[in-house]
């Protein structure tokens, strides 16, 4: 801990009470202005604890006035401290009337209420809404709200809120007027109130019980046509949780706004979801496969929620994981269903990989449930969310999917309109199941990636296969002690002239083994089968067993997997071999020109199959990571099959065509390939002008970024002329300048410093929109890493000088950037001390956020 830094102090899970208070009505006044918004709060207060005071939480409010029960309250009866309010003397029952003023104009966190461009909105999601009124602002209090907003009538048509509207009038001052009821009690983080001029879709859903449903899109004037996906989306996702779940929804409205200035992807507020306009507009000129693939399952994500999340909430913060990792596996599934199961399977295995791995490994290791926090916003993390997710769906893949579905459904029955726990849910699973679930809770309060060692024996004359396992969870940062989990591992055993078999093993000790009898020939094991448990594996194979699981696998994602181990290990020989270049077979040569020559139907697959694994993903298998070694032979490689496949590449890339842009799997899945091509080809000098003809040629996103991302990669001349051409053509739309500003910051050369820079003085670049500054900060931080891990430490310079910047701006976006900093340990000695000098310069400032101060202290520590 730096010396000018006060200890501040975290929450423990363990010291968990139920609330004193409970509040049955809220009624709330909302009185617009960007200086100075007047929050009327009447709150239905009931005392559930003697002899404790009423303490409130609020943050950066102006208190105009307190009154219990009509009577007006002074500085006596009550104390106010920076981020509560207590007022001494309260009866078991009142009411309670609080006015404050608030300044949304001003608030550049995006959290409580503010102001994206002219548009009011809110985020309270964990804890903002304490910057809106004093409350319990906890998610175990669920309490009935009404609604008012007042606002001038003519700039401001929509007044949105929670709930069904009750009434609408235009006042004696031109005010509109409208309130809203929700009548499902809820707790404040799912508040939500919406003031601004839009264009509106509507639709309607009928539900499967017969009620329709009124489905209404705020979007941007002018931005109508980019909604339409949006809302089919959300149509599908309705019918999908109908079908899958039996689950209905429950009001007769669903309103989603696209706000421009949101710190996060979305949020789920009961019947009024916010979202970031990024994940939600899209017209074929302006988005990729990859924002349309995004926009559905982000859609289907909040949607999911008003079950997983708002009919069952959670008891406190620590429990995230039970709305979080339960929800992003439901929309893993949907996305599944909508389209390419096992290219949304390998997007999901690929982000365990490479950030949940890297987490783990990092001073901010947690277990999915976790148990100390300081500032709840940096723990919405990819260990929350989604190795919460991977519990889920070993759950599943343990219970089978019918009892999965059934313990769902028992739990949602036994849990409605209450705040539960990660316990709770299991208790569900475990009635249903008649299993003993008690070493699968271990995933909930462990933390850390198991290694998993696998081998096999095979006794010929007896006809026995032996598998062996082992498991081990090395220390992290936040616990020491580790046991054995359940582990459930997926095989397929591989035969020469037999049908495969596929089993799954029960791993729950550190080290067993499986016998198979009657087999009668050596098998070649496809372990961890669909990636079913987020572990790291070490398996004994030789390059002809992976080329054959590539070849022959059942499952799409164990043929990736193989040629991803196939790659991880050329690659780790090279890095050790010193100097001395690594062959590769002729046979891998033979078969990706297979591919190239007969793609398949699932093209997009087969793009993933010729696809080397990128450097987040490498890096994870070492402890110490090699960083020049690694860009090395990760371009050595790249090179050598381009030179090797030139032909069949080029043959591949010129057959593909599509007409004109759908958001289809097919054309997705073509698009896809013909870039994978594109991109080994721009390694060849010959074929630069193949990267100018895409690009002039394509009809759409998709395209366009394949040859300015193939040219930027191969460092091509070309580059420049480019994304000039690019940057002019949508100079006025940011969401495809932020694009462009990605592009810019995770060009490979050192050229990239200066060029950043020039983007920063771009008339849509803004500080203060988290959007903007993710799009070149954390390209350049996370994609990356030549520049950023230079050895002189100008990368790492850069991104302390913006931490810095941006924390008294918006904290949770600063603290979201430092990350990469954090795993200092993990470098060589000269990076080491650079990267550390960088933390030590955000950690010595006097008034770092909460945000900030407890992933970097935890990371000097
Ligand atoms: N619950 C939202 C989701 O769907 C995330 C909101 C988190 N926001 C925050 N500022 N921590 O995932
Ligand atoms: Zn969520």
């Amino acid at each position: 801990m730096s010396e000018n830094s006060l200890p501040r102090t975290a929450k423990r899970l363990t010291d968990y009470t139920a609330p004193a208070f409970s509040i049955s009505h809220v009624d709330l006044c909302f009185e617009l202005d960007a200086e100075a918004t007047r929050v009327t709060s009447v709150l239905q207060i009931k005392r559930n604890r003697a002899d404790v005071p009423l303490k409130l939480d609020g943050q950066q409010l102006t208190l105009i006035s307190i009154a219990l029960d009509g009577q007006l309250l002074d500085t006596t009866d009550y104390q106010l401290d920076a981020d509560s309010l207590t007022v001494f003397t309260v009866a078991q029952q009142c009411e309670l009337t609080i006015i404050c003023d608030i300044a949304p104009q001003h608030n550049t966190a995006l959290e409580g209420l503010y102001m994206a461009g002219n548009t009011y909105c809110t985020q309270c999601e964990a804890e903002g809404f304490r910057r809106i009124s004093y409350f319990p602002d906890r998610p175990d209090v669920l309490a009935e709200y009404k609604v008012t907003i007042k606002a001038d009538a003519e700039r401001y048509p929509y007044l949105l809120s929670n709930g069904n509207k009750v009434s609408e009038h235009i006042d004696s001052d031109g005010r509109r007027v409208v309130q809203w009821h929700d009548p499902f009690p809820k707790p404040s983080y799912l508040f939500a109130l919406v003031a601004g001029d839009f264009d509106v879709l509507t639709d309607k859903f009928i539900t499967q019980s017969g009620r329709e449903v009124s489905l209404q899109l705020f979007v941007d004037k002018g931005a109508i046509t980019k909604g339409s996906f949006a809302l089919e989306s959300l149509k599908r996702a309705m019918q999908w949780d109908e079908q899958r779940y039996g689950l209905e929804y429950d009001l007769d409205i669903y309103m989603v706004v696209a706000v421009d200035f949101f710190n996060m992807g979305a949020m789920e507020n009961k019947g009024l979801n916010i979202f970031n306009s990024k994940y939600v507009l899209a017209d074929a000129a302006s988005a990729t496969d990859r924002d349309y693939f995004n926009i559905e399952s982000i859609i289907g994500h909040e949607y999911f929620h008003n079950w997983t999340g708002n009919r069952v909430t959670c008891r406190d913060w620590f429990q995230l994981s039970l709305k979080e990792g339960l929800t992003v596996f439901r929309d893993q599934e949907f996305s599944a269903d909508m389209g390419s199961a096992t290219l949304c399977r390998i997007d999901a295995v690929k982000l365990i990989r490479t950030a949940q791995f890297a987490e783990d490994a990092s001073p901010m290791a947690h277990p999915i449930r976790p148990e100390q926090v300081l500032e709840m916003n940096n723990f919405y993390t990819v260990t929350v969310y989604d190795k919460g997710a991977e519990v889920i769906r070993m759950l599943q893949t343990l219970l089978g999917r019918d009892t999965f579905a059934k313990g769902l459904k028992l739990y949602l029955q036994r849990h409605d309109g209450q705040a539960a726990t990660c316990d709770d849910f299991l208790q569900a699973m475990q009635d249903v199941a008649a299993q003993d679930l008690s070493q699968f809770r271990l995933w909930y309060s462990q933390s850390g990636t198991p290694l998993l060692t696998a081998a096999q024996r095979y006794d010929a004359t007896r006809s026995q296969l032996i598998l062996s396992l082992a498991q081990q969870t090395p220390p992290t940062a936040d616990q020491a002690e580790k046991q054995p989990l359940l582990i459930p591992v997926q095989i397929e055993l591989l035969f020469n002239t037999q049908a495969s078999q596929r089993h799954l093993l029960l791993l729950n000790e550190s080290e067993q083994q499986y016998l198979f009898e009657g087999i009668t020939e050596a098998p070649v094991v496809v372990w961890l089968e669909h990636f079913s448990a987020p572990v790291k594996l070490a398996a004994q194979y030789s390059d002809d067993d992976l080329l054959l699981i590539a070849r022959q696998a059942t499952d799409g994602v164990a043929r990736w997997d193989a040629m991803q181990q196939f790659w991880s290990r050329k690659i780790a020989q090279q890095v050790t071999s010193n100097a001395s270049e690594v062959a590769l077979p002729a046979a891998l040569f033979k078969l990706l020109q297979h591919w190239l020559e007969q793609p398949g139907t699932d093209m997009a697959m087969t793009a993933e199959l010729l696809t080397l694994p990128d450097f987040d993903t490498l890096a994870e298998q070492y402890q110490l990571i090699p960083v020049d070694k690694l860009l090395s032979s990760i371009s050595r490689f790249k090179q050598l099959l381009a030179e090797q496949l030139a032909r069949p590449l080029s043959s591949c890339y010129n057959a593909l065509k599509t007409g004109p842009y759908q958001y289809q799997d097919n054309d997705v899945g073509l698009r896809k390939l013909r870039a994978v091509c594109l991109n080994y080809l721009a390694q060849l000098n010959d074929n630069q002008p193949l990267l100018h003809t895409h690009y002039v040629n394509s009809d759409n996103m998709t395209d366009t970024m394949a040859a300015l991302a193939a040219a930027q990669q191969s460092k091509a001349a070309v580059f420049n002329e480019l994304i000039a051409d690019f940057a002019s053509r949508w100079q006025h739309d940011a969401l495809v300048m932020d694009k462009c500003f990605a592009l810019v910051a995770s060009q490979p050369g050192e050229q990239v410093f200066e060029a950043i820079d020039t983007m920063l003085t771009h008339p849509l670049f803004s500080w203060k929109n988290p959007n903007r500054v993710r799009a070149l900060f954390s390209a350049f931080s996370l994609r990356n890493p030549q520049q950023f891990h230079r050895i002189d430490g100008k990368g790492y310079q850069l991104l302390a000088d913006t931490v810095l910047r941006l924390d008294p701006l918006n904290p949770q976006v600063a603290a979201r950037l430092v990350t990469p900093l954090l795993s200092w340990r993990r470098f060589d000695d000269e990076r080491q001390q650079r990267m550390r000098a960088a933390l030590q310069q955000i950690a010595g400032q006097s008034s770092i956020s909460n945000d900030l101060y407890e992933k970097v202290n935890r990371s000097l520590d």
